[in-house]
């Protein structure tokens, strides 16, 4: 029997998969070569992949099994994260590795597939379970599945499943249609439209602190939280995928998935049971209670930014619209900050800020959640300025959580100064945390969709970001209004100014 959950086993770690073939679409593509493959070597590094364990991998490049190895063992040596490497669990692991070559658009393409993968299931004796993964364009998701189908290899012995990666459409009705095309060959509950931050182990570490613990649970609500701030700051640009990011902006690319999914993390209700659909129904819960906002809220509530270019240091940055690949007149967004409200009893009132952007001064992940100040300033001048009370759940880098409160300055008076309560994995743990692509990849092949999003999940934050997709699109914005390499436009400075709010510098 698949676990349901990660978390209702207590040896979480000590979780194995059982034997299985993974097919990858675009074995040839940057996330297989970055992602994937360094995943799945380290899977087997620690010794959590059955012995009928095989990958084949499928792009357009006419390879051969071995070529495919010896790309892969490139990929591995250059993008594991100081996992070492091991030359006897490679050997082994790379024996499983095969490769068909062949062009996605092509009808003929799936059974050579199917042959291949008989050939493979065969020698590698996977147990007939097969996990595809769609780690190609996003306009092929619905080709490649209809391939599967045709060629029959959505059914068979064992189990079946399919693994896409975002964007799951670009707005409601293309989500909607891309579910419909993807359930003529598979069940719903066999699609895993994976978030990359929900594998993430800060992120999972949400839930630990917030339902294993019972001093937070109390406050996190309106009457003690004043505001929460989530921030995925980069300080890259678009890193040669100009092409894809202006279709995209930073509200498809980043709030619309990853983001909201923190986002629904941080407030949903406790679940029931830590089972794979009662987690989901409740950040489902959560994302359908966001205020989708009227046009004029929006104006208001969402603000816009996209780099221009500066120097930085002794490096002169492009502005986004001398990036490679990108129209010189691009109305698109590499910034983009909103607040959104959620409408139920728990958090009513309650701003949740969220903001992302491409070349800010640092690469940072946090949530910020600020609670109300102290009723009476009874230390009044000497106390100075009363800062209020801040829970910072660090995502990335330099994972932690730091608590910080006011503390007595030592000597005479009463001088106040805020202080730092922390957190932080490497000194509490000290040992590696793994990668949320070997994370997410073993809950597939074990069958445990917790950290997947689902699709209703996926509408309903399409429900809150397209109609903000929409003013934005409509609006002539005055763009650059942010230089390279600085927090965002002035804009959402001031928009959460009006509140009388600040964003942290993290
Ligand atoms: C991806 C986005 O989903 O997430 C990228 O498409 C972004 O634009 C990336 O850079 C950020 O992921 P991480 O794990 O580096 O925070």
């Amino acid at each position: 029997m698949p676990l349901e959950n990660p978390f209702q086993d207590p040896l979480r770690f000590d979780r194995r998969a059982p034997e299985c073939a993974v097919v990858i679409f675009g074995a040839t593509g940057d996330l297989t070569k970055r992602k994937l493959m360094p995943a799945l070597y380290r899977l087997a590094y620690d010794r959590r992949l059955a012995a009928g364990f095989a990958v084949l991998g499928v792009s357009r490049s006419p390879l051969s099994d071995g070529e495919f190895r010896a790309r892969m063992l490139e990929a591995v040596k250059q993008f594991s994260d100081g996992a070492g490497f091991d030359e006897d669990v490679w050997n082994a692991f790379a024996q499983g590795l095969y490769y068909t070559g062949g062009d996605i658009n092509d009808p003929a393409l799936y059974p050579c597939l199917r042959d291949k993968l008989a050939e493979v299931e065969q020698a590698r004796h996977t147990g007939g379970n097969v996990l595809f993964y769609l780690s190609t364009q996003p306009s092929q998701y619905a080709r490649a599945a209809l391939g599967i189908g045709a060629a029959g290899l959505n059914k068979g012995e064992g189990w079946r499943r399919l693994i896409v990666e975002k964007p799951f459409g670009h707005d409601l009705a293309s989500a909607r249609e891309l579910s419909r095309q993807l359930h003529q060959v598979f069940d719903e509950a066999e699609v895993y439209r994976i978030d990359h931050y929900l594998g993430k182990e800060t992120v999972q570490n949400i839930l630990a602190f917030r339902f294993g613990n019972g001093i937070f649970e109390p406050l996190w609500n309106r009457r003690y939280v004043n505001h929460v701030q989530i921030t995925a700051a980069e300080s890259i640009g678009v890193e040669g995928r100009g092409g894809y990011y202006q279709e995209a902006g930073a509200l498809a690319d980043m709030i619309q998935n990853h983001l909201l999914q923190v986002m629904a993390t941080i407030a949903m209700e406790p679940s029931a049971s830590f089972r794979a659909n009662s987690v989901r129904d409740e950040r489902s819960k959560l994302l359908r209670s966001i205020h989708a906002m009227t046009p004029d809220e929006i104006r208001g509530n969402a603000v816009p930014g996209q780099y221009g270019p500066a120097r930085i240091g002794s490096e002169d940055v492009p502005g986004f619209r001398q990036e490679p690949g990108v129209n010189p007149q691009s109305p698109t967004e590499t910034y983009a900050a909103v607040a959104f409200c959620v409408e139920n009893w728990r958090w009513a009132g309650v701003p949740f800020y969220v903001r992302t952007g491409k070349r800010l001064p640092k690469r940072v992940t946090e949530i910020a959640i600020q609670f109300n100040p102290a009723p009476l300033a009874i230390f009044g001048g000497e106390g100075g300025e009363l800062s209020p009370n801040l829970l910072i759940l660090r995502i990335q880098p330099e994972e932690g959580i730091s608590l910080k409160f006011l503390s007595k300055r030592p000597g005479a008076g009463m001088q106040l100064r805020p202080v730092s309560m922390d957190f932080n994995y490497g000194a509490s743990f000290g040992e590696r945390s793994p990668s949320a692509y070997e994370t997410l990849l073993l809950d597939a092949i074990i069958g445990d969709a917790t950290l997947y999003t689902r699709q209703d999940m996926v509408e309903a934050s399409w429900a809150v970001v397209e109609p903000i997709q929409n003013v934005w699109r409509q609006t002539k914005f005055d763009f650059p209004n942010y230089p390279a390499g600085t927090w965002g436009p002035a804009a959402a400075d001031e928009m959460l100014a009006r509140r009388g709010h600040a964003w942290r510098k993290p």
